[in-house]
């Protein structure tokens, strides 16, 4: 993109995107829940699709001139049923994002109150999953699973154990910070036990399934639902599969139940990546992206770092900060930052501490594995990011709660002159240049 136009008609928004290009070019990009769009993606999302009301489904639009966006839609469909092996499934493509696409499932499915299972927060869990501070959880009655004390990971018969007690009417899988594979069938069979719906949320992890690297929930569970941001490497939107009974609740909740207007040119994104994702270089970048996933894992471990369950067996791993001591997440994430590696601190299973002031850092490889880099690239960003969470690990929160926001706020200060960041961010920046970045010319 050369944002001519953007460059003479609004310098400071274009200076703000030339900074976050340089940002990103010369840092390391380790957040699992991001990746790359395509440039061909960014065409689509900025076209003038951008302009157009279309509420309602195709041919049934409550506005005229419907005609180029109910096709946009209807492939949009095709093509996300094809790429996933859905063909006996609908599939929604309006949800606004993830977190809109799994309230909906619920406003669709259910009564307020209704009773649903899913992943506690702190064991991997997202916010929609049942979280007090989220509409999920004030509008639904949440019953939590988490992952076993000792092997911190899914325990299916406690799980079933769980369904058989609280008989829920949904019991949800697919999880935001969790690093081993899911046995979707297994939820699937507990769930038709009790006789509630399966409902798999694989934001994190549809581009693995496309690569065929981790399990298919199709086709057998009940609702899928996908952002089409992460792993998909498509614009900010997310899609809803359902079994073809459940259609018109879903597509109901949706609109009008959640949401006004699609966004027809993140509908016009999401299938540009969907037709990118069934080419033999998205599947070989999925394989990649858990080929590097477990070296950097391995790279972590051999240099003195624990990680929740042991490794990875996806996109993405945890580092258990509690042999340094409690809530030491936010400084690993600000000193990581401020070396030009981005990730994200973590609960972990049995945090100690609040979310904001968690225990663990998350960080994962898609991106990374975007840029071209290898097994052997991962040993040595393991070999960094272990030098400064050793650094800094046993940093210390002040007891007061008030005083945490300064405490923070005077480590980040001091980082600009520890050398021992400075050095690392200076290796980091000379190796992340090299590569390029898809979406930037
Ligand atoms: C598993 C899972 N579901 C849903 C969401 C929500 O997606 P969004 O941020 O697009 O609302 C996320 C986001 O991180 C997620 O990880």
């Amino acid at each position: 993109m050369n944002y001519q136009t953007l460059k003479n008609q609004d310098p400071e928004i274009y200076e703000l995107i030339k900074k976050e290009e340089k940002r990103q070019k010369e840092g390391l990009e380790m957040i699992p829940s991001e990746s790359y769009a395509s440039s061909a993606v960014l065409e689509a999302i900025g076209s003038i699709f951008n302009d157009k009301y279309a509420e309602n489904y195709p041919g049934k639009r409550y506005y005229g001139g419907c005609v180029n966006v109910d096709e946009l839609e209807r492939l949009c469909q095709k093509r996300a049923k094809k790429v996933f092996g859905a063909e006996d499934y609908h599939v929604n493509v309006q949800p606004y994002s993830g977190s809109p696409a799994n309230l909906a499932v619920y406003l669709g499915l259910l009564e307020f109150g209704d009773t649903i299972m899913a992943m506690r927060l702190d064991h991997g869990g997202h916010l929609t999953h049942g979280s007090p501070v989220s509409l999920s959880g004030r509008a639904f009655r949440f019953v939590h699973y988490g992952v076993d004390p000792q092997t911190e990971q899914l325990d299916y018969d406690a799980i079933a154990k769980m369904a058989k007690e609280h008989k829920p009417k949904i019991i949800l899988s697919g999880f935001t910070a969790y690093p081993r594979l899911i046995d979707f069938q297994k939820i699937h069979e507990i769930a038709k036990e009790v006789d509630a719906i399966s409902m798999a949320d694989t934001s994190h992890i549809s581009g693995l399934i496309i690569g065929g690297v981790h399990p298919s929930p199709f086709p057998f569970t009940d609702v899928v639902t996908t952002t089409t941001h992460k792993t998909l490497r498509g614009p900010r939107a997310a899609m809803i599969f359902c079994k073809k009974e459940l259609r018109e609740q879903i597509d109901r909740a949706v609109f009008p139940g959640m949401q006004g207007g699609p966004h027809e040119h993140a509908i016009a994104g999401i299938a540009v990546a969907l037709e990118e994702a069934m080419a033999a270089e998205f599947k070989n970048w999925a394989k990649q992206v858990v080929s590097n996933a477990k070296a950097l894992a391995d790279s972590l471990i051999e240099n003195g770092l624990r990680l929740i369950s042991g490794g990875t067996d996806n996109h993405l791993m945890l580092i258990d900060l509690r042999p340094f001591g409690p809530g030491r997440g936010i400084f690993i994430e600000k000193a990581l930052e401020a070396a030009g590696i981005s990730t994200n601190k973590s609960p972990i299973p049995n945090d100690p501490s609040p979310p904001y002031y968690s225990s663990g850092i998350r960080l994962g490889t898609p991106s990374l594995t975007h840029r071209g880099m290898k097994e052997s690239d991962m040993a040595q960003i393991g070999k960094w990011i272990a030098i400064i969470v050793k650094e800094f690990a046993k940093t210390e929160l002040p007891g007061d709660p008030k005083k945490r926001a300064a405490s923070v706020k005077d480590f980040v200060g001091r980082l600009e002159k520890h050398s021992l960041v400075q050095e690392v961010k200076k290796e980091v920046v000379e190796f992340a240049s090299q590569f390029t970045i898809p979406g930037i010319d």
